[in-house]
C-alpha cells in the first residue's frame, strides 16, 4: 500500500552514474573489461600488488572532480526533501555523485573512494588523491592504508542495518544494477517479503529483473526523473 508517509529504500549500482561518465562494471568496455577483479577488487590481489590495487582506485578518485550527478542523482534528492515518509539510498557505488546531487541518507555498501581505511586499526579518514601503499594511518601510524572499498569476498558495510531498512520498506526501487552480486543482489527478495512493492529502474531486466512487480525500462536520468515528478504529485 502506497501512501504519503510510505517509507522507500532504493538500492543503486554503477548504472545510475553511467551518464555521469563513470563507467559501469560488465558494460562491454567497462571496468571488468579493462581490469582483472581479481587483480584489482580481492584482498589477494592486494596482498600481490598493492602498488597495482591502490594506483586503480587512485585512478578512479582523480575522475571524481571532473564528473558530475546527472538528472537521477537530483531525484532522488528531490525525493527525499519532498516526500513525508523515510526516503534511504544504499548504493554499491563508491563515488560521492548521490550525496553531490544532494541526498542525505546515503550507505555505501561497498564503501567510498572519498575515503581510506587502516587494515591495522580500523580507522577511517578522508582519502588523500593519491594514496601510496605503507601510508601510515593518522590513527595507529601503522604504515597500512587502503582504499577504503569491499572486495569480493568481503563483508559489505552495515548489513544488519540495510536489512532491517529493508524489512520496513513499503516501496523498494533498484537503479542501474546488473544484480549479479550478492548480498545486494537479493534485496529484492527481501523487500517483497515484507511486502513492498518493487520496481527496477535500468536499460533491460537485471539478473534478478523477474522478482520485480514493476519495471522503467531507460536511462535513469530519464526514468528516476519521471517517477519522482509522478510519485510527488501523487
Ligand atoms: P559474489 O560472488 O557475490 O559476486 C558474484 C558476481 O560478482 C559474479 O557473478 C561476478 O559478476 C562478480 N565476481 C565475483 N568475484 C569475481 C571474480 N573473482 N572475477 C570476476 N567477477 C567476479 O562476490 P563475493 O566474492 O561473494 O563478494 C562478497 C562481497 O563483496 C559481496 O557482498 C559484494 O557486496 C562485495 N563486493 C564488493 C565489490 C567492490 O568493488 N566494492 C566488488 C565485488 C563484491
Ligand atoms: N540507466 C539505468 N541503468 C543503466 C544505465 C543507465 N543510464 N547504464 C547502465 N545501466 C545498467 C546496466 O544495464 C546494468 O544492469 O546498470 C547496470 C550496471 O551493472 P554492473 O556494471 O554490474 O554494476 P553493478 O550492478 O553496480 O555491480 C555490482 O559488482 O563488481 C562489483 O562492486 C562492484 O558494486 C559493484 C557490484
Amino acid at each position: 500500500m502506497i501512501h504519503s508517509r510510505s517509507k522507500i529504500v532504493i538500492l543503486t549500482g554503477a548504472g545510475i552514474s553511467a551518464e555521469s561518465g563513470i563507467e559501469t562494471f560488465r558494460a562491454e568496455d567497462g571496468l571488468w573489461a579493462q581490469h582483472r577483479v581479481e587483480d584489482v577488487a580481492t584482498p589477494e590481489g592486494f596482498a600481490r600488488d598493492p602498488k597495482l590495487v591502490v594506483d586503480f582506485y587512485n585512478s578512479r578518485r582523480a575522475q571524481l572532480p571532473d564528473v558530475e550527478p546527472n538528472a537521477a542523482h537530483r531525484a532522488l534528492a528531490r525525493l527525499e526533501a519532498e516526500h513525508d515518509g523515510e526516503v534511504i539510498v544504499i548504493t554499491q557505488n563508491v563515488d560521492d555523485l548521490h550525496e553531490r546531487g544532494g541526498s542525505q541518507t546515503v550507505f555505501h555498501m561497498h564503501g567510498a573512494l572519498k575515503t581510506a581505511l587502516c587494515a591495522a586499526c580500523g580507522h577511517r579518514w578522508p582519502a588523500p588523491i593519491v594514496m601510496a601503499p605503507g601510508d601510515p594511518c593518522p590513527s595507529c601510524h601503522a604504515p597500512a592504508a587502503r582504499p577504503d572499498v569491499v572486495w569480493f569476498g568481503e563483508m559489505p558495510y552495515d548489513m544488519d542495518l540495510l536489512f532491517r531498512h529493508l524489512s520496513e520498506a513499503d516501496i523498494f526501487i533498484a537503479i542501474g544494477t546488473s544484480g549479479n552480486v550478492y548480498p545486494a543482489a537479493g534485496f529484492v527478495a527481501e523487500a517483497r517479503r515484507a511486502g513492498a512493492h518493487t520496481i527496477e529502474f535500468n536499460l533491460e531486466r537485471s539478473s534478478v529483473g523477474n522478482h520485480f512487480e514493476e519495471h522503467r525500462t531507460g536511462p535513469a536520468s530519464r526514468t528516476v526523473t519521471d517517477w519522482v515528478e509522478e510519485f510527488l504529485r501523487g
